[in-house]
């Protein structure tokens, strides 16, 4: 064991910065929309209940894993399982290049759509002409400079290390970010749109409830949880024993979905508050983030010219923790494998990120090729490809070794002894049972749903 570790500093430093990484464009951008698309109330219901029997029995199997091992997660698997177990490890890197590749993009255009805020706030709110944003999308530089700067952003404070660079950004980053939410939800409440917008959240409707949603919800859950390709053991190789994983665990959870719901709850109500709005509701997620809303901001809220700024920043603060997060896992794995030291692993990884990401800014409409380039049907484009590669399969297979691996070849004795779920006699509780129940069997069978329903046709980005 490396006792030259890098560790949170702070009990509340792994909370922070693993739900830094949970909370993101996931909640902000994909969920609101997939709400709507999917009626809302019944399918937020069955959302809840695949974070909490799937989501959280996995993010405790990750975190077990991290904390038990105190290493990235290619060494570890190896360490817990074999040589072999290893690759699964290298799967979830793949992966994090992948995301990050596309992710850095759209985070890129909170910055974007903050500066343009900003501007209005100042001079007043000029209706960008129609087809503006495609034209943005098209254009090269922009699409390259943005999505640089934030990773230059997040390559800054990985650079700086655990404690000092994750820790620390976490402990400032978060608090906005909830502060931020806490003034917009407050405003919302006061606005009519408010009854309509519990009624469709939370009244269920099952009747509504398109039959792919089941199973949209759950590849949604590995997502917004950032399961599947080893943040969490990651994270969590930098716990100390003292800790607790199932308190940990539950507070990243119940964090990230409260903040999902209170997102609804902001762009629904603005939405639902200016009548015939909902109606004209783009039909691309892009659409309601970055074109709808900050029209709606200036032009039908009182007091937009503060709402705007702010909710952009929420939008970049929280991409920003969640880039951290994956780029992480292939520092430390750089780290720990490679033998190299924390700033030239940062240097290389984000290199070749910033390669990757510079293919989907332009396959936006930059480059004609890269904007056409098709793997899967209906998907065009490689910031599209490597979306629908990641969320529809990367993701869900990574999760399904994970709780194969937790379930089956981890033993029962060593995941005890991690999440001391024992009672006064020393004997392992109820829940502990029903958890090892869920790694088992419920989790990978639910995986093994999506996985076919994914190979026969259903789409989960
Ligand atoms: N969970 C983040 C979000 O909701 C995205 C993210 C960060 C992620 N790290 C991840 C997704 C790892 C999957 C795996 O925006």
């Amino acid at each position: 064991m490396a006792d030259n570790r890098d560790h949170w500093a702070s009990r509340i430093g792994f909370i922070l910065a693993a739900a830094g990484s949970a909370v993101g464009l996931g909640n902000l951008w994909k969920f609101p929309y997939i709400t709507w698309h999917n009626n809302g109330g019944a399918f937020v219901l069955v959302y809840l209940v695949c974070v909490l029997i799937i989501g959280l029995p996995i993010m405790m199997a990750e975190i077990l894993i991290g904390r038990r091992t105190q290493k990235s997660p290619v060494p570890a698997f190896e360490e817990l399982g074999n040589r072999g177990w290893g690759f699964v490890g290298l799967f979830g890197v793949l992966t994090g290049f992948v995301i990050l590749g596309y992710y850095s993009v759209i985070a890129g255009w909170s910055i974007l759509s903050f500066w343009q805020c900003i501007n209005w706030s100042i001079s007043g709110y000029v209706a960008p002409p129609e087809g503006a944003f495609g034209e943005f999308l098209a254009d090269a530089p922009s699409q390259i400079l943005l999505s640089l700067t934030f990773l230059v952003a997040t390559a800054f404070i990985v650079w700086r290390g655990v404690s000092k660079g994750i820790e620390k950004a976490a402990k400032f980053l978060m608090p906005v970010l909830f502060a931020i939410l806490a003034y917009l939800v407050i405003r919302v409440l006061f606005f009519p749109g408010i009854g309509q917008t519990f009624e469709f959240l939370f009244r269920p409707n099952f009747s509504e409830l398109p039959t792919t949603g089941v199973l949209e919800a759950l590849g949604h859950a590995f997502f917004t949880l950032s399961l599947g390709m080893g943040v969490m053991i990651t994270y969590g190789s930098y716990m100390r024993k003292s800790e607790s994983i199932v308190r940990s665990a539950g507070t990243v959870v119940f964090l990230d979905t409260i903040i999902a719901l209170l997102a609804c709850v902001i762009m629904y109500t603005i939405i639902f508050s200016v009548p015939g709005m909902e109606d004209s509701i783009s039909a691309s997620a892009i659409g309601m983030l970055f074109m709808t809303l900050p029209r709606l901001f200036y032009t039908e809220l009182s007091g937009g010219v503060l709402i705007g700024p702010l909710f952009y920043i929420l939008v970049a603060f929280a991409a920003l923790t969640s880039t951290i997060s994956l780029l992480e896992v292939i520092v430390s794995f750089f780290i720990d494998k490679l033998k190299m030291k924390r700033h030239s692993a940062t240097v290389l990884s984000t290199c070749i990120v910033i390669f990757c990401s510079i293919y989907s800014a332009l396959s936006l409409g930059a480059v004609g090729f890269l904007s056409e380039f098709e793997i899967f049907g209906d998907k065009p484009g490689v910031l599209s490809t490597l979306d629908h590669l990641a969320a529809n399969w990367m993701l869900p297979l990574g999760g399904l070794f994970t709780t194969i691996f937790v379930g089956w070849f981890v033993s029962r004795k060593l995941a005890l002894e991690q999440l001391r779920m024992v009672d006064k006699t020393g004997r392992p509780t109820f829940y502990f049972n029903l958890w090892r129940f869920f790694i088992r069997f419920i989790a990978p069978a639910a995986i093994i749903a999506v996985i076919i329903a994914v190979i026969l046709g259903k789409d989960f980005s």
